[in-house]
């Protein structure tokens, strides 16, 4: 059964478009590529793609680094490549929504060329933040970009611009009427050639305030803010809710303007999720407002620990929190800025918490590469291309690890991924991981996935929301045990390390890892491993 409107309870799955798959041996996924594999996409069991941008882009940082919102960069192949993709897509039943970029463009868009040819005071300058030095020369703030090093880069009349990341993604001013003006373009130049809904990045960014006011611990708040950086959560969540750059007022007027723009395009159920990563998390159901967007990443899952206690806490929060303002949560165990899942919890605990995740009311979010367990790629330091393994010096190794590209099949790297070189080097460690040779085989973490997407449209979706099931653990922190009722679905994840024993009947429907027994009403749950059972 399909939830209404579409988008409500979807599996999104995020395609990194240099990643996928390469389709002219460049080395480098690409638009056509995409195309190649939309069945396999199809088969997977998900109702939308998410693709990463594929904009005209010197790709300082992955395309998120935008010189023309408008068109497609040549790596990944053409506007025509665009429209067919969204028709192929379309076809197999399958949604598009593209990733927008308003925070920033890059340096070698047009308006910022131009911003550094004007004058100071022009209205070319005016569409970024540029400002003059302090009197020593100093930066007008000690902001610290996300990734490393100053958020200001001085131009040669001496002013300086600001860039929360890198020094080639000069920040929009969104007070000027022209920014807002050009990015209603954008969309609608997207929304024409048919995708119907946007990953907003850095949403919560675009407004900025207290430009000029020094903050009092810059590098710590620029750490907080990156999933990549570990750190203690208690210091995390402290530090978050001090920056001053994120989550301001003004923002929530764009989305409203945005709404309007997209409600317009009547019938098409055009739908956007932003990329806002707020302290208090309460402040995320500001963007899912009625009148605002329609979902908000949901952060929490990137870097949760394996354990009960704080599991039960952001899978609560989290529905509670959008149920106040009318929505439905979103989940994602990995993306391209966070270290893939199955590195960061382990392979088997992985595929418990998906199984676990995907049975959840609201959208799940599956980054490409996950249905195979992936882990981060091991990649030597030569080859590192963030620009945050660059900008700090080789401190942070960055993101490289999330994107390696995909193995589909063969026995040797890069394993069908390419005939070429591929920008990441792919490890012959991922034999058994290809898409070929999990595909076979019943147990993969493929077929997992397969199997758990067609029983979550059969039997979960538009069921209600969750209830905890009974037991004196829960909640506890000795507890090893998550157990939910969904509709006549009941959910068991056991994170132990040894079986689990519970008192029910009904029909095993799938187990993450292991064999089930059961007996005499009684089921035993192997260890780390996820059941869910009918009744
Ligand atoms: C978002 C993207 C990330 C990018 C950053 C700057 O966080 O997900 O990949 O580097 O924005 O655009
Ligand atoms: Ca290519």
């Amino acid at each position: 059964m399909k939830s209404s409107p579409w988008w409500k309870q979807a599996t999104i799955y995020q395609i990194y478009p240099r990643s996928f798959f390469d389709s002219n041996g460049d080395g480098e996924g690409d638009l056509p590529g995409i195309i190649s594999k939309l069945e396999y996409v199809k088969e997977l069991g998900v109702d939308a793609i998410w693709l990463s941008p594929f904009y005209t882009s010197p790709n300082k940082d992955g395309g998120y680094d935008v010189a023309d919102p408008r068109d497609v960069d040549p790596r990944f192949g053409n506007l025509d490549d665009a429209k067919k993709l969204i028709q192929v897509a379309h076809s197999l039943g399958l949604k598009v929504i593209v990733d927008v970029v308003p925070n920033h463009f890059s340096d070698q868009h047009i308006w910022f060329q131009q911003a550094l040819k004007a004058k100071k005071g022009s209205a070319e300058r005016a569409r970024f933040h540029f400002y003059d030095a302090n009197e020593d020369g100093t930066p007008p703030n000690n902001w610290i970009s996300l990734f490393g090093g100053p958020s200001w880069t001085q131009v040669e009349d001496g002013q300086y611009y600001l860039h929360l990341f890198d020094s080639s993604q000069p920040d929009l001013n969104w007070d000027n009427p022209e920014v807002a003006s050009d990015y209603e373009v954008t969309l609608r130049f997207w929304l024409d050639l048919g995708v119907d809904g946007f990953r907003i990045d850095v949403a919560h960014g675009l407004v900025k305030e207290n430009l000029l006011t020094n903050h009092p611990d810059p590098q710590g708040i620029s750490d907080a803010l990156r999933l990549d950086v570990s750190m203690d959560p208690e210091i995390r969540y402290a530090l978050l809710p001090t920056v001053p750059y994120f989550d301001r007022q003004g923002v929530h007027e764009i989305y409203r303007k945005w709404r309007k723009l997209f409600d317009s395009y009547k019938d098409r159920d055009i739908m956007a999720v932003a990329e806002a990563w707020v302290h208090p998390p309460i402040n995320s159901t500001r963007y899912v407002r009625s009148d605002e967007l329609h979902q908000v990443f949901n952060f929490d899952l990137l870097d949760a620990p394996f354990k009960s206690d704080f599991l039960y806490e952001v899978v609560n929060r989290s529905i509670e929190l959008m149920d106040s303002v009318g929505a439905l949560p979103t989940w994602a165990l990995s993306n391209h800025d966070s270290p893939r899942v199955a590195s960061r919890i382990g392979e088997v605990q992985a595929r418990a918490l998906a199984l676990f995740v995907l049975a959840l009311p609201g959208s799940c979010y599956v980054f490409a590469g996950q249905e195979l367990g992936l882990p981060d790629g091991e990649i030597p330091d030569s080859s590192r291309q963030d620009p945050i393994y660059i900008r700090t010096k080789g401190a942070q190794k960055g993101r490289d690890g999330a994107r390696v590209p995909l193995p589909w099949n063969g026995d040797t790297a890069p394993f069908g991924f390419t005939t070429g070189k591929p920008w990441l080097p792919l490890t012959d460690k991922w034999k058994e991981l290809t898409v070929e040779k999990q595909s076979v085989d019943p147990k993969s973490t493929l077929n997992l996935f397969r199997t758990a997407l067609k029983l979550r449209a059969d039997h979960l979706i538009d069921q209600g929301s969750i209830t905890w099931l009974e037991s004196p653990e829960h909640g506890s922190k000795s507890d090893s045990l998550l157990a939910v009722r969904r509709g006549n679905v009941s959910i068991y994840m056991n994170l132990s390390d040894s079986a689990a024993e519970v008192e029910i009947t009904g029909k095993l429907l799938i187990v993450s890892a292991g064999i089930v027994d059961s007996r005499d009403g009684k089921v035993t749950i192997p260890p780390v491993s996820t059941i869910w059972v009918h009744h």
